[in-house]
């Protein structure tokens, strides 16, 4: 059956859609801990300098691409280009958004499993050793974090087969808002910890000397994750943005506000990690052993700490919602499948390589033995899509938008045919994205591998 496809009603829903797949997990549990093990500012400078650069220009191309053909990733590719190197670009995105989702599941199960420990009080009074139990006993498994990675694919799954419209778009507007009012509160109640101070001056006194080229890779690829460029959910959503909307514009505010979410994550967990004495550069397990005891120490905390959660397993759903959103377009559009055999398909297909991600993520973990490369099975995967497939895939899609699809197509996407009175900003942004972020991603990719 044809399926119609549908549009978010106004700018406004589009703006708070596209915002739910960028902020996520992302935010609040990678930024920091990349972060962290990065050594700080100097790290965030070149993060920022990445978005500007390299985000935004490769996320305005993917809205080019998925507006002016309202079509999934597959098919909005196959008509754009015919070049071969080109229609990799789905099969990359599709390959890309399978291997975030096993890994991506498993943290937002972590997530999902701490909005019931919260309600249930299991963090009243706990000191840092009591954090990292109630986190091993969260994530080494066999079985709370598969079944944390399954509840999610549930709740998403359930969510998308409301329809983009009806689910995302209600409740986006709602949830948004609130996260980044909790994020603040909590920055607050970090800063005015004993010793605060000491997590200040990590995130913004520069020092150069933890800069390696590995530090461009690691920035470049949180860039891109953070936006959710590379996978095609950019080109999934924009299909179905208005017809008026500005997709400059729409690139810019969602840029801000994203990078304003992870700054306020970092401002509420860093002071935090150093008036505790805990270390910054413990990795994935960093928010789930800072977060509890900050609230532990804040009036009214054994109630926030349940909201903080639950916010997050919110953000957690909808950037995955973005993500499974590419499959079942694409299966439904062009596989013609039914848009419930195509959620229960992924789901298995998510489920079945997740686990193997689930039980690999905590270092003690059954599978966490198992090495590739020198990597546990998560952080293969994690290591996959933010050091190859994301950039490879943006560098591709850029290429694509600034030389390869007909000159018109573009600027008409940009002006929204001529109707934005545009274009000096247009040019602009056409020369950087022809001549500037290419050359960039080229760079820090030779540089880090050769
Ligand atoms: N941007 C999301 C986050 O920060 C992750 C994501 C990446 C979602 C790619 C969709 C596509 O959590």
């Amino acid at each position: 059956m044809e399926q119609k496809r549908e549009k978010f009603s106004s700018s406004f829903s589009v703006f708070f859609a596209t915002l739910s797949s960028a902020v996520g997990l992302g935010n609040i549990w990678m930024f920091p801990y990349v972060v962290g093990v990065n050594g700080g500012a100097a790290f965030i400078i070149i993060y920022l300098g990445c978005v500007l650069v390299v985000g935004l220009p490769t996320l305005i191309s993917e809205f080019v691409i998925g507006r002016g053909t309202r079509k999934n990733v597959y098919g909005a590719i196959k008509e754009v280009t015919n070049k071969k190197v080109f229609r990799s670009i789905s099969t990359i995105g599709i390959l890309a958004t399978y291997v975030l989702l096993f890994f991506y599941t498993v943290v937002a199960g972590w997530v999902y499993s701490y909005v019931f420990k919260a309600i249930v009080g299991t963090f009243k009074g706990i000191d840092a050793a009591g954090a990292t139990k109630i986190f091993n006993d969260t994530s080494i498994g066999p079985v709370s974090p598969i079944i944390g990675q399954l509840l999610v694919l549930i709740v998403a799954g359930t969510i998308i087969a409301m329809g983009v419209k009806g689910g995302i778009e209600k409740l986006t507007r709602i949830t948004m808002p609130i996260l980044m009012g909790l994020l603040l509160l909590l920055a607050i109640r970090s800063l005015t910890l004993d010793g605060a101070m000491e997590g200040v001056s990590f995130l913004l006194k520069p020092d150069f000397s933890k800069i390696s080229i590995g530090t461009f890779l690691a920035a470049l690829g949180l860039a891109f994750f953070k936006l959710s460029v590379g996978t095609g959910s950019m080109i999934t959503y924009s299909s179905y943005f208005t017809d008026d909307n500005n997709l400059i514009a729409t690139g810019v505010k969602v840029s801000i506000a994203d990078t304003a979410v992870s700054l306020i994550a970092g401002l509420a967990i860093f002071p935090a990690v150093f008036s505790f004495g805990l270390e910054p550069s413990s990795g994935p397990g960093l928010l789930f052993n800072t977060v509890p005891l900050i609230f532990s120490k804040m009036p009214g905390g054994s109630f926030l700490v349940v909201i903080f959660f639950f916010l997050a397993a919110m953000a957690a759903t909808t950037a995955s919602i973005s993500l499974l959103e590419v499959l079942i377009a694409t299966f439904t559009e062009e596989f013609k499948f039914s848009r419930k055999k195509a959620l229960v398909i992924n789901v298995a297909i998510i489920l079945a390589f997740g686990s193997l991600a689930a039980l690999s993520a905590n270092p003690e973990g059954l599978l966490a033995e198992i090495k590739i490369f020198n990597f546990s099975i998560f952080d293969a995967f994690d290591a996959l899509i933010s050091n190859i497939l994301l950039p490879l895939n943006g560098l591709l899609i850029i290429l694509l938008c600034g030389f390869s699809i007909k000159k018109g197509f573009v600027r008409d996407e940009l002006t929204n045919g001529g109707t934005l009175n545009n274009e000096g900003i247009v040019s602009i942004l056409l020369f950087i994205m022809r001549y500037i972020t290419p050359i960039l991603i080229i760079v820090i990719f030779l540089k880090t591998f050769i």
